[in-house]
């Protein structure tokens, strides 16, 4: 049998998603006792206390399936959004998000509009249902509402924008992001991701959930990065009740498991974990930034975790960190071989990264 004779259209040229490097798997190829992981934006203050505490109280409950929808955690952030618990759509990441709005919305034809760089699933999940993606690039590594404007045809069901940009870190401004919102032709959606908008201290970072009234917004929340759950899975979308009721439809029964869902709703609870993984990242950002100007290298302020930095071979940085035990992400994943991504670390992290990246330059 010719398995790729049975293959949907178009799911034969799809790559599989690479992720960052795992710190046991470069321990164990370069023989290193300590590797730190600043390739996946992830939180480096662990996961939070209240959420360790919550799983090993839902242990005993396994045997049972979780609320399928979960329900309480939905309505714990509508809650908290000051939305109603409707309006909010549960999935096992962000990532399932995603995956859950393209099969959701797109078909065969139909064209999605997003960004280049920025996160990649985007263009994954809309490929998977045999969707056009129609790519705008950056300028001067920001998005550029007006180029994405241009390319939004009749048949562009989705556009998508990444706000903190990933791997640039911009975000879009209130003001652009409503004139844009205002100019848009009926009968599209827009999905804005906000995986790390708890970073943001830039004032013009709109209050989008307010937005979700008045604009086809889908706005999309995770717990993976300032919470540190995401060995867990759970992300969020927040938009209008008749959008996030089409998307329960076509989600899995049970896609939130069970510990994930105990977890995230003591995660809610601990603003103080939050305080202190915002302020870690705010610290560590302006660290970073000064000990790259130092070394006099060209760096775009961030409003995220994580920092884009120009190196002038980014593969063979990346190939040099990893040998010294420090794993960061490539620009050239994003098209953009001369730059870096860094992960926001703990102080000694980052200052181990900086030690190996002055070695390499
Ligand atoms: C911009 C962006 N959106 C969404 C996600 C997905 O997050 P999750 O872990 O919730 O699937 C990521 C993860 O890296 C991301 O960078």
């Amino acid at each position: 049998m010719n398995v790729e004779e049975l293959l949907r259209r178009g799911v034969s040229s799809l790559k599989a998603y690479v992720p960052g490097r795992s710190i046991e798997e470069v321990a164990a190829e370069y023989g290193l006792s300590e590797v730190v992981k600043l390739a996946s934006n992830e939180n480096a203050l662990g996961p939070t206390p209240g959420a360790i505490d919550a799983i090993r109280g839902a242990l005993d409950g396994l045997h049972r399936y979780p609320d399928g929808g979960a329900k309480a955690l939905a309505a714990r952030l509508a809650q908290k959004l000051g939305v109603s618990p409707a309006c909010v759509f549960m999935g096992n990441g962000g990532d399932d998000v995603l995956s859950v709005l393209s099969r959701t919305f797109l078909d065969e034809g139909d064209e999605v509009v997003i960004p280049r760089p920025t996160f990649s699933p985007y263009a994954h999940v809309s490929r998977v249902m045999g969707a056009k993606v129609v790519f705008s690039p950056l300028r001067e590594m920001r998005i550029d509402l007006d180029d994405v404007f241009t390319r939004i045809s009749g048949r562009t069901k989705i556009v998508f924008l990444c706000s903190p940009n990933n791997p640039t870190g911009g975000i879009l401004a209130e003001g652009e992001l409503v004139s844009f919102l205002e100019k848009l032709p009926e009968g599209l959606l827009v999905l804005l991701d906000e995986a790390y908008g708890d970073f943001a201290d830039d004032p013009a970072y709109p209050d989008s959930v307010s937005l979700i009234e008045r604009f086809p917004l889908v706005v999309l929340r995770s717990f993976s990065k300032i919470y540190g759950l995401a060995g867990l899975r759970v992300g969020f979308a927040v938009s209008r009740e008749d959008v996030v009721g089409y998307m329960n439809r076509v989600r899995e029964p049970f896609n939130v498991n069970q510990l994930a869902q105990a977890a995230a709703l003591a995660a809610l609870e601990d603003d103080d974990y939050k305080e202190r993984a915002v302020a870690l990242v705010r610290e560590g950002r302006e660290a970073l930034y000064a000990a790259f100007g130092g070394m006099g290298i060209e760096f775009v302020e961030s409003q995220a975790n994580f920092i884009f930095v120009r190196v002038g071979d980014g593969d063979a940085a990346t190939d040099a960190l990893m040998r010294e035990g420090v794993i960061v992400r490539p620009g050239s994943a994003f098209g953009h071989p001369e730059w870096i991504r860094v992960t926001v670390g703990l102080p000694e992290e980052n200052e181990r990264f900086l030690s190996k990246l002055k070695g390499f330059l």
